[in-house]
C-alpha cells in the first residue's frame, strides 16, 4: 500500500478521498529527529511551511529509496531543497494556483485596514474610547499600487485593485508581462519612490532575501504602506522597525515573518503595523482547492507507475 504522510494538516475531504482510493494516510506532525526515521517508511510526504525538507532529511529518505514524491500544500517551496530532491529522483510538486485568490484578497483587505486605520479603530473602541476625531483615513481609489514580483497572485491582485480605481506599477525579476496595457512595468526604484502601497509577491530566494532594506525605506514616500504576504526574510525586519519608528513610512501589514511562529514582538505590537499569522492561504475555498489538487497529484504520479508496471 502507498503510504502518505501529511505533516502540517490537509483538508478532511481530500484525506478521505485518498483513503477511499486505497492510499494509507497518516496525519501527524513529526519533530525533526523523528521525521528522519519516519521519512524512510513513506512514499509521499505532504507539507505546508512548518516542516522543513532539507538535504539531511532527504538523505535519510534515500537510505530506503521509498520516498517518491514531496508535495507542498501551497505555493512557496523555500522550506524544501527542491534541487537536491529532484537530483535524487524525488519529485517535488506544489499547488501553484489554488491559493491565488485567497492571498490577493488578504492583501486587499490589509490595504483597506491600513488606509482606514481599522486596526486602531477596533482596538481603541474595544477599550471604550470613541476615537472618531483621530481616525480620519485615506481612500485607495486613485492611489498607486506598486507590486514587486508579478506572478499569479500579483496579477490577480492587480486586476482587483485596478477595478477599485488604483494605478498599477509592477516590477518582476524575470520579465515584464504586459497582460494589461493599464499596468506599467518599471524598476524597483520607481516603485519605491512613487507607490502609495507597496506589496511583495516574490518567492524567497537568494535574490530576494533582504530585498527590502533601509535603503529602500529611505526611498519610499513617508506616507507609503508596505504589505508583505509573501515570505518573511524578504523584508529586513529591523530596518522596517526603524523606518516605522522614524516615520519614514506610513505603516505596514505583515502576514509573514522571519521567525515564525515567534516574530519580533516590537513589530507585532507596533501601532502602525497590522499583523496576521501567515493566513494568506487560509480560506475554506483555498484549502479545498489545495486538497483536491493534492489528490490529483498523487493520482497522476501513482497512475503513471501503475501504467509502467502493466
Ligand atoms: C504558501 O506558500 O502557499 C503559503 O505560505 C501558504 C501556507 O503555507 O500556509
Amino acid at each position: 500500500m502507498i503510504k502518505i504522510l501529511v505533516t502540517d494538516g490537509m483538508e478532511k475531504n481530500a484525506v478521505n478521498k485518498l483513503k477511499a482510493q486505497g492510499f494509507e494516510v497518516e496525519e501527524k506532525f513529526y519533530e525533526r529527529e523523528e521525521l528522519k526515521e519516519k521519512i524512510q517508511e513513506i512514499d509521499v510526504i505532504v507539507v505546508r511551511s512548518a516542516t522543513k525538507i532539507d538535504k539531511d532529511i532527504i538523505n535519510q529518505a534515500l537510505k530506503t529509496n521509498k520516498l517518491k514524491l514531496i508535495i507542498r500544500a501551497g505555493v512557496g517551496l523555500d522550506n524544501i531543497d527542491v534541487l537536491y530532491a529532484e537530483k535524487n529522483g524525488i519529485n517535488v510538486r506544489n499547488t501553484a494556483g489554488a491559493s491565488t485568490n485567497a492571498v490577493a484578497e488578504l492583501v486587499l483587505g490589509q490595504m483597506l485596514v491600513l488606509a482606514r486605520q481599522i486596526k486602531i479603530a477596533n482596538m481603541t473602541l474595544k477599550d471604550g474610547i470613541w476615537n472618531k476625531k483621530n481616525l480620519k483615513g485615506l481612500e485607495i481609489q486613485g492611489k498607486t499600487l506598486g507590486i514587486i514580483g508579478f506572478g499569479r497572485i500579483a496579477r490577480n491582485l492587480a486586476n482587483k485593485a485596478h477595478l477599485l480605481g488604483m494605478n498599477i506599477l509592477y516590477t518582476d525579476l524575470i520579465a515584464c508581462i504586459d497582460e494589461n496595457d493599464a499596468y506599467t512595468c518599471t524598476d524597483l526604484d520607481t516603485i519605491l519612490r512613487e507607490a502609495d502601497y507597496i506589496t511583495i509577491h516574490t518567492p524567497l530566494t537568494e535574490d530576494t532575501r533582504n530585498l527590502i532594506d533601509a535603503q529602500c525605506f529611505e526611498k519610499m514616500k513617508d506616507t507609503a504602506f508596505l504589505i508583505n504576504c509573501a515570505r518573511g526574510g524578504i523584508v529586513v525586519e529591523e530596518d522596517l522597525l526603524e523606518a516605522l519608528n522614524n516615520n519614514k513610512i506610513g505603516g505596514a501589514a505583515l502576514d509573514c515573518f522571519v521567525d515564525e511562529p515567534n516574530p519580533i514582538k516590537d513589530l507585532l505590537q507596533h501601532p502602525l503595523v497590522s499583523v496576521t499569522p501567515h493566513i494568506g492561504a487560509a480560506t475554506y475555498e483555498a484549502q479545498d482547492r489545495i486538497g483536491m489538487e493534492i489528490v490529483d497529484i498523487v493520482n497522476d504520479r501513482f497512475a503513471i507507475i501503475k501504467d509502467m508496471v502493466i
